[in-house]
């Protein structure tokens, strides 16, 4: 299946499959992939080494504008660097995992960033973009909307296995998490009212990925 162009928005909160999901859905419709968190990561990571107080709004907002970000796109091998550095292992570090939500509660930073994730979305044919706000904010238009979500147990499993941290303390960081990237004033973590739910708790990610395609061709005609 591979329409002439779509926009597909996948939204959830962390751990809810919608990283290996995306990239999947976005090879088997020869697509490309945008992780809006990674680019989140990014100036995060950017803000940590200036050594910036992340409680000073207007320098973490100037160190954002001044970073260059180079996001990767290919759904096999994603890549991104910030000022030329190559941040691929620092972006999931503890530090950075630590501080994102903060820093992506800065409406500017969302503004500067949103822009920038609707540039590469318009030129592109084929896209799956992953995030909290797409359906909502970054690409209401999106042909395809799905909110992935999955039990606590079942997101603190699969983040644990993927990051070999313990599973308890990878639980309570995910519930600290969503509850910052939900209650946040700007583009808070929610669901699109037109987005399709689908629970991944239990399912396998063939099921996940083949169900999205036959929502996706439904939605779009090849
Ligand atoms: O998906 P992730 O864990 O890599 O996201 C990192 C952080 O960025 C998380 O705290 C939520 C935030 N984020 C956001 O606010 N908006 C997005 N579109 C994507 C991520």
């Amino acid at each position: 299946m591979r329409p002439e162009r779509c926009v597909v928005a996948v939204d959830g909160p962390s751990g809810s499959g919608k990283s290996t999901v995306s990239r999947r859905l976005a090879t088997a419709i020869d697509g490309i992939y945008l992780d809006t968190g990674a680019m989140y990561r990014a100036i995060t990571w950017a803000v940590l080494q200036s050594g910036a107080d992340l409680s000073d709004v207007d320098t973490v907002v100037k160190i954002a504008m001044e970073t260059d970000l180079s996001i990767g796109t290919d759904p096999q091998a994603p890549h991104f660097e910030a000022n030329g550095v190559d941040v691929d292992a620092a972006i999931r570090g503890p530090e950075v995992t630590g501080a994102v939500s903060a820093v992506a509660a800065i409406p500017q930073v969302r503004a500067m960033l949103v822009q920038f994730q609707q540039d590469i979305i318009s030129g592109a044919p084929r896209i799956v973009v992953e995030g909290r706000d797409i359906a909502s904010v970054v690409a209401p238009n999106a042909d395809l909307k799905v909110y992935l979500t999955a039990s606590a147990a079942a997101r603190a499993q699969r983040r644990s296995a993927e990051d070999a941290t313990d599973v308890v303390a990878t639980e309570a960081d995910l519930a600290r998490r969503d509850q910052l990237d939900s209650s946040r004033a700007a583009d808070p973590l929610r669901q699109a009212s037109d987005a399709t739910t689908l629970d991944t708790t239990g399912m396998g990610i063939d099921e996940v990925v083949t169900q999205l395609l036959s929502m996706l061709n439904s939605k779009v005609s090849p």
